[in-house]
């Protein structure tokens, strides 16, 4: 818990996007982009989110996904990047329909109780995108659910 609210504060000092669904004061979905740091990485970001059980199917994580990359066109970040399980087809169904595509894969990436998973690397590129000439202060966003 404690490394969560850590991560969180940092996301916040340094104004990355990041968006969360808030219903009857519960976060129950988050999206955010963190920036690469290493020199010559700097213009990509890699993209988390999830939306709690309960609360998937509802259009919550469509929102969140929309959301974040617009603030991520803001921030200035040309190049979104992903790994996904690629049994998670829900997943990977909204990244296509938000333009990703597979770049790769790596097999058997995990292996729990004797099962092999694999993981897709996805991508999406946002430069040459109208972003720039959107509002470039308050990367953090609420979305109430609505
Ligand atoms: C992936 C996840 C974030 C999607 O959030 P969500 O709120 O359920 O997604 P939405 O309700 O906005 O649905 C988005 C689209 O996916 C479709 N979808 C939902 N569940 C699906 C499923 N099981 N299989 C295929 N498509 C599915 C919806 O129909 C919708 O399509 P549309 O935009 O054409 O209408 C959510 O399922 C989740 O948190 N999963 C566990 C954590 C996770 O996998 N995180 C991503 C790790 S990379």
């Amino acid at each position: 818990m404690e490394q969560s609210q850590i991560f969180l504060q940092h996301i916040i000092d340094n104004s990355w996007p990041q968006v969360v669904a808030e219903i009857d004061r519960k976060i129950v979905g988050w999206c955010d982009i963190i920036p690469k740091t290493t020199i010559g990485f700097t213009h990509v970001g890699h993209l988390g989110m999830g939306v709690r059980q309960g609360y998937r199917g509802k259009g919550i994580g469509r929102r969140l996904l929309v959301d974040c990359l617009s603030l991520a066109r803001m921030a200035g970040i040309e190049r979104v990047e992903l790994e996904v399980f690629s049994d998670n087809a829900a997943a990977i169904y909204l990244y296509e329909r938000h333009g990703f595509t597979l770049e790769g894969r790596k097999t058997h990436a995990r292996k729990l109780e004797g099962k092999y998973q694999d993981v897709q690397l996805m991508a999406l590129s946002l430069s040459g995108n109208d972003g720039a000439t959107l509002r470039s202060s308050g990367m953090a966003q609420k979305y109430d659910g609505s």
